[in-house]
């Protein structure tokens, strides 16, 4: 046999030089959860190790991972019912917490990069992502609301937007937005091809933020469609989105490396809560070892071509790096 693929397999030392796909704490952003309040740390019950911070612990979690190499965070607020109504009023309130805590980790560590959301459901008492009338989803009227808060997370300082609502022509329509208001430095990763998924499940318990009735189908992608991610990316593109990203992602590699080969920009993907969740319900269990399968869905989401992986096991994952 000329060929014999086990040579390059035959010790650490080799495997490591042939190692295609390198991870690095570079390649994440890492989701957080904010609440209001002080000296609050609440785990999420379904999602074991990921935690609601209140702002003043929210700031030592970011300095720990900034320490750890983490740079980038995407924040997430949630909010009372009573803070909610049919218009998301409260997103574009300059006073509320989420905007006074992304004003906070700015100013205290400029150079954290701070990405922030842009849906209504967090803010929202119909729990949708758009604006609700007669059971439909409003596409233009969403926009509307949207913009103010865009603008309001700008002014605060976030250095990525992140529009998760999956409403048409929200990217030129921020965009312009933005760069109207003196925002041009601000850069869009638009949510480009976010599937209605069975794996946000979790991530609607940490927010309290599942839709009060129906589902999010007539907005988000269904999971049959590979030709629609296609064209939500040419779109996107075309509307100045800086990044593209793909949600969830490990039943979604074949998008990811659809989108990869495609198109030019930076590729992002979202390993979502379900995905996170999976794992460590598995592996208290005994079932796998989590650690394992862990880093092994990591690499998989960037072999398929994810350049930037938001993940929660980000600081786990830098953890284990310097260890
Ligand atoms: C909402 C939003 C969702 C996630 C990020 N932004 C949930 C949804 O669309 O219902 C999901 C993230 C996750 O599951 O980790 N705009």
């Amino acid at each position: 046999m000329l060929r014999r693929p086990r040579r390059n397999r035959k010790s650490a030392v080799i495997r490591d030089m042939v190692e295609e796909t390198r991870l690095s704490v570079k390649d994440f952003i890492f989701p957080l959860f904010l609440i209001d309040g002080v000296n609050q740390k609440v785990e999420v019950a379904s999602m074991p190790g990921i935690y609601r911070f209140s702002t003043d612990l929210l700031l030592r979690e970011v300095e720990e991972c900034l320490n750890m190499g983490i740079k980038a965070f995407d924040i997430f607020p949630a909010y009372p019912e009573s803070k909610k109504d049919k218009y998301a009023t409260e997103s574009y309130n300059p006073d509320t917490f989420y905007l006074k805590a992304i004003r906070e980790v700015k100013r205290q560590y400029p150079e954290a990069c701070v990405m922030t959301d842009v849906a209504m459901d967090p803010y929202s008492s119909d729990g949708h992502d758009g604006l609700v009338e007669d059971g439909k989803i409003l596409n233009d009227e969403t926009l509307a609301i949207l913009g103010k808060m865009t603008l309001a997370q700008a002014s605060a300082g976030a250095d990525i937007i992140g529009p998760s609502d999956m409403m048409d022509g929200r990217v030129g329509y921020l965009r312009s937005l933005l760069d109207e208001n003196g925002f041009k430095e601000v850069s869009i990763m638009s949510y480009t091809a976010k599937y209605a998924s069975a794996f946000y499940n979790p991530f609607r318990d940490a927010l309290d933020s599942a839709p009060k009735s129906g589902d999010k189908k007539t907005y988000q992608m269904d999971p049959a469609n590979l030709k629609e991610a296609l064209m939500e990316a040419e779109l996107d593109v075309g509307e100045g989105a800086d990044f593209l990203m793909v949600k969830p992602a490990l039943a979604y590699l074949d998008v990811i490396k659809l989108l990869r080969d495609n198109f030019d920009l930076p590729i992002s993907a979202y390993n979502v809560s379900g995905e996170y969740s999976m794992i460590k319900a598995a592996d208290d269990k005994g079932w796998l070892d989590g650690q394992r399968a862990m880093l092994e869905s990591l690499l998989a989401i960037k072999r398929a071509g994810a350049n930037i992986i938001l993940s929660y096991f980000a600081k786990e994952f830098a953890l284990l790096q310097k260890a």
